[in-house]
């Protein structure tokens, strides 16, 4: 008998997988992660085009903001292609940065693509995941879900998705799913950008914040939900697990401008 490789333990061999947001810069980065890892992979995004070029088996489209649509979609797909044995939640989107540039409209807006939006993916999925008794999900939520770093109703969702994580651990874990967060830091993705456009020399800025001294990147991201979603996490569930550098560890600046002296 031979014995078992650590990277047995990281394979998804003929796993499938549906991931939102797959067009994204952390959906790619997914995409290319998990079928480095042998699975056959889905992607879901607002626009076909946007994932025109990625190594998919699949490709459904649905605006998040329209939950009839979004569900229909997720129907359809789980109708004629089988339930995935992993989803990955990961579209997501952000504007109003600061409680100044909150108005009424913006908090629906983003509670509705952040939290709402992920639960009509979701919920038609693990309903027929708990039928065939077995699934796993993973949601990338965001350092925002667990601190306040700007963002409020973005952040205020986030939160939400690792309140829905641990409601689909505890009371769907006796189906054989598992349902875990991942929450990273700030990643240089075309999230950015419209920051970066703003003040182009606000990467620099960031990087104090960082523990590490840098950002993470969309593939440590990637790496991270993998190992969520394969058997060598088949006794963690209802977690959320920071990708972020050691940024929620603690208060860089803190300890280098008042204990360290500057
Ligand atoms: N980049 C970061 O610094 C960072 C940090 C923490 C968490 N995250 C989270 O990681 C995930 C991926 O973000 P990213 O950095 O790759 O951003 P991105 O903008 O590159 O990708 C986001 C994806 O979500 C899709 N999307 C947005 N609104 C949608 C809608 N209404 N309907 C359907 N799809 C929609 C976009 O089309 C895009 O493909 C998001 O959930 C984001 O909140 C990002």
């Amino acid at each position: 008998m031979t014995s078992a490789h650590i990277d047995d333990f990281l394979e998804l061999r003929n796993q499938t997988v549906l991931i939102t947001g797959a067009g994204g810069g952390i959906g790619r980065a997914l995409v290319r992660a998990f079928r480095a890892a042998g699975a056959i992979v889905s992607g879901a995004d607002r626009q076909l085009e946007t994932m025109a070029d990625l190594d998919l088996e699949h490709r459904l489209s649905f605006d998040l903001l329209d939950a009839g649509a979004t569900s229909g979609a997720i129907g359809n797909f789980v109708k004629d292609r089988g339930v995935p044995d992993i989803l990955i939640n990961n579209a997501g989107f952000t504007r109003a940065e600061t409680l100044d540039q909150v108005d009424g409209a913006l908090w629906d807006r983003e509670v509705a693509i952040n939290l709402n939006g992920a639960y009509h993916v979701t919920a038609p999925v693990v309903d027929a995941m708990s039928k065939r008794a077995r699934g796993c999900v993973v949601f990338i939520s965001s350092v925002n879900g667990l601190s306040h770093f700007g963002n409020p109703a973005y952040s205020a969702a986030k939160a939400g998705l690792i309140s829905y994580v641990k409601a689909l651990a505890v009371e769907r874990g006796r189906y054989g799913i598992r349902a875990n967060a991942i929450c990273p830091g700030s990643v240089r993705t075309p999230a950015w950008d419209h920051r970066l456009e703003k003040e182009p020399a606000l990467l620099a800025k960031v990087l104090p914040h960082y523990p590490l001294g840098r950002m993470v990147t969309p593939e440590e991201v990637a790496k991270a939900a993998v190992f969520l979603a394969s058997p060598a996490a088949s006794g963690i569930t209802g977690t959320a697990l920071a990708v972020d550098a050691g940024l929620t560890a603690g208060n860089l600046r803190f300890i280098n401008d008042v204990l360290a002296g500057g």
